[in-house]
């Protein structure tokens, strides 16, 4: 899709704790052009992140804000908040971000946080989610994004990819694949809540047809 200066560009903050390849997957679909949006901050509560340092190489903004420096969790939230507003965040995407969201801080963005999770949720929420499949005996697995709630792991479902689980599998060999759909599903999924109406209806999100040009 090509941008034009009348398209508004979306203001996202990424939060990682990790290698960050997710948020890479994103930055490149920007650049692409793929969906209208600039990551207009990288937060990590883990200052040796290799993500937070692929954000500096590439000039964005990063902010590290470890839990320990705060004495308590709704501390270490009003501080994540406070940087999220000083960037003018409008959307927020997890992405590999290792702490669970209290519902006042989903509040804030209400329907406008991202998760991505490598399973097909809502099986195997929660850390290891790939050898819990593993260990599960599951056939497929996948990854799915969707939007964050007060819940882990457990809100309305925008985008899944499928991923087939071969027996001679470890973990490792199936997290590979899996991450390799998630760099597809994540920009997939925010080029579709940023591009397209939506609604969501219960748990389900629907995305109005796209227009025939
Ligand atoms: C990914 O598997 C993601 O699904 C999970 O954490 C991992 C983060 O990987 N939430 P990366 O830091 O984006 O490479």
């Amino acid at each position: 899709m090509s941008q034009t200066s009348a398209t508004p560009v979306t203001r996202l903050a990424v939060l990682l704790s990790g290698r960050g390849s997710n948020f890479m997957a994103l930055q490149a679909a920007i650049e692409n052009g793929d969906f209208p949006a600039q990551i207009v901050l990288v937060l990590s509560d883990r200052p040796g992140a290799a993500g937070l340092d692929a954000a500096r190489q590439l000039g964005l903004t990063t902010v590290a804000l470890p839990r320990r420096d705060e004495p308590s969790r709704r501390d270490h939230e009003a501080k994540i908040l406070a940087a999220l507003a000083e960037a003018r965040t409008e959307w927020v995407c997890l992405a590999g971000f290792m702490r669970v969201l209290s519902a006042s801080f989903v509040a804030h963005y209400p329907r406008r946080i991202v998760n991505i999770h490598p399973s097909l949720l809502p099986a195997f929420p929660g850390l290891e989610a790939q050898a819990q499949a593993i260990e599960h005996g599951v056939k497929v697995s996948g990854c799915t994004v969707h939007l964050v709630d007060a819940g882990m792991d457990s809100g309305p479902i925008v985008v899944q990819r499928t991923v087939v689980v071969e027996d001679s599998d470890t973990a490792a060999e199936l997290a590979e694949r899996i991450l390799e759909e998630e760099h597809q599903a994540y920009p997939e999924a925010m080029s579709r809540l940023l591009s397209v109406p939506w609604r969501v209806v219960g748990r389900r999100v629907f995305f109005a047809p796209k227009k025939k040009l």
